[in-house]
């Protein structure tokens, strides 16, 4: 499948930054795994596969000091897999997708893409702005849902090695045209990743544009911390949010922003995904489960906890930390038995949870939601660091 790899690896960049080397060679300053092997850091680009219009699609792999690996590929900035270690050190895979280029081609869910340019439902496809009435395609039950029908999800994005001295990374640029997908505004998008040498993947976002758009960016990855062992209702959740945003029938919400207290949205204390999915709550009935946008308490506008998952059988921990104001918890409710995803998985009910981190559903048409427009002239920035140990 591969027709042409390059490799590229740093050498010591921990105290100066990074110098970037082309050729094969690794850095002799990785870390300790723990059991006293040190690794290099590493960049594997690789051909994944073409489109149906001839665009040719790269697979970055990138691998820490610790060993951990995260495969991105350009089609749709996707995070293709993230191996991460268990309490025992077992790596395993714990996103879900596909093995090749042509299960993402067919049919996916947003498996682990980039989803923009607003991700999330706006309301009837329209909104106005500044007096102009824009529409926007209606691919979801009549709203429009993740950017519409040809999405940042199914692009191919520009791609070149980010070197940190923290870790190794990939920078995905892509240039949406003014009108594309009904929005205004040629916006310029650049999305990188890095893996950290602590087992982070961090995701920076900055975009600008030369007519004022409603831009809400975020990553749609499909977790299970189990390896894809079982469904994810065992696991054990924390959101740090007192309020979420309910909705309506069609997940559009109402505008009100309403306490969790005493109802199954409030994970304020870990509580197991599964164990009041299924309560009789008028809530839970439109997503069939959990889909939701959650209000984060947040302090302050750096980085801050947003969320926490704890996988018990093998010990995994992933935190999330954002510098957005919401975050949509989907439990994977529409996953049916339908997919059968890498290594022949059969993709059940709620096999996956999402950890959207974002701006509130449908706020071009909610004047009391923090605003999602970019303006000319205006840099749109935001930071998102899903953070994985073991204990
Ligand atoms: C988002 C939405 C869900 C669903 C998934 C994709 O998380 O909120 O309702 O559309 O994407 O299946």
């Amino acid at each position: 499948m591969s027709t042409r790899t390059w490799r590229l690896a740093a050498f010591a960049v921990v105290v100066a930054g990074a110098m970037v080397v082309l050729g094969s060679c690794k850095c002799p300053c990785g870390k300790s795994d723990g059991k006293g092997a040190k690794q290099a850091m590493d960049i594997d680009v690789t051909t994944f596969g073409k489109t149906p219009e001839g665009q040719e699609v790269k697979l970055y792999m990138l691998k820490n000091a610790t060993g951990a690996t995260a495969k991105i590929m350009t089609y749709g900035a996707i995070v293709v897999s993230l191996e991460m270690p268990d309490s025992q050190g077992q790596m395993d895979d714990i996103v879900l997708g596909y093995d090749n280029l042509e299960g993402y081609l067919k049919v996916s869910p947003y498996f682990g893409a980039i989803v923009g340019r607003y991700g999330n439902r706006i309301g009837n496809g329209t909104f106005t702005l500044d007096g102009v009435a824009y529409s926007l395609a209606q691919n979801n039950n009549g709203h429009h849902l993740h950017g519409g029908i040809k999405g940042f999800d199914k692009v191919v994005w520009d791609h070149k090695p980010v070197w940190k001295a923290d870790g190794v990374g990939v920078e995905l640029s892509y240039l949406s045209q003014d009108g594309e997908e009904g929005y205004p505004g040629n916006l310029k998008s650049t999305v990188t990743y890095v893996l950290t040498n602590d087992n982070e993947l961090r995701i920076d976002y900055v975009a600008t544009t030369d007519k004022a758009t409603p831009v809400n960016l975020t990553h749609h990855g499909y977790f299970n911390l189990t390896g894809g062992e079982r469904d994810i209702l065992g696991h054990v959740l924390m959101l740090n949010a007192n309020k979420f945003t309910p909705v309506d029938a069609g997940l559009i919400p109402t505008g009100e922003l309403q306490p969790v207290k005493d109802t199954p949205m409030d994970f304020t204390k870990p509580t197991a995904i599964g164990e009041r999915i299924e309560a009789d709550f008028e809530q839970l009935k439109a997503g069939g489960g959990y889909d939701h946008n959650w209000v984060l308490n947040r302090t302050g506008r750096g980085l801050s906890l947003a969320a926490k998952v704890v996988e018990p059988t093998t010990g995994r921990v992933m935190e999330v930390l954002t510098t957005e104001p919401g975050i949509q918890f989907y439990a994977g409710n529409f996953l049916d038995g339908t997919i059968t995803g890498k290594e022949g998985t059969v993709y059940q009910h709620r096999w996956g949870f999402c950890l959207e981190t974002q701006h509130y559903p449908d706020s071009p048409n909610k004047p009391s939601f923090p605003s999602t427009i970019l303006r000319p002239g205006d840099t749109y920035e935001t930071t998102t660091v899903y953070r994985f140990s073991a204990k």
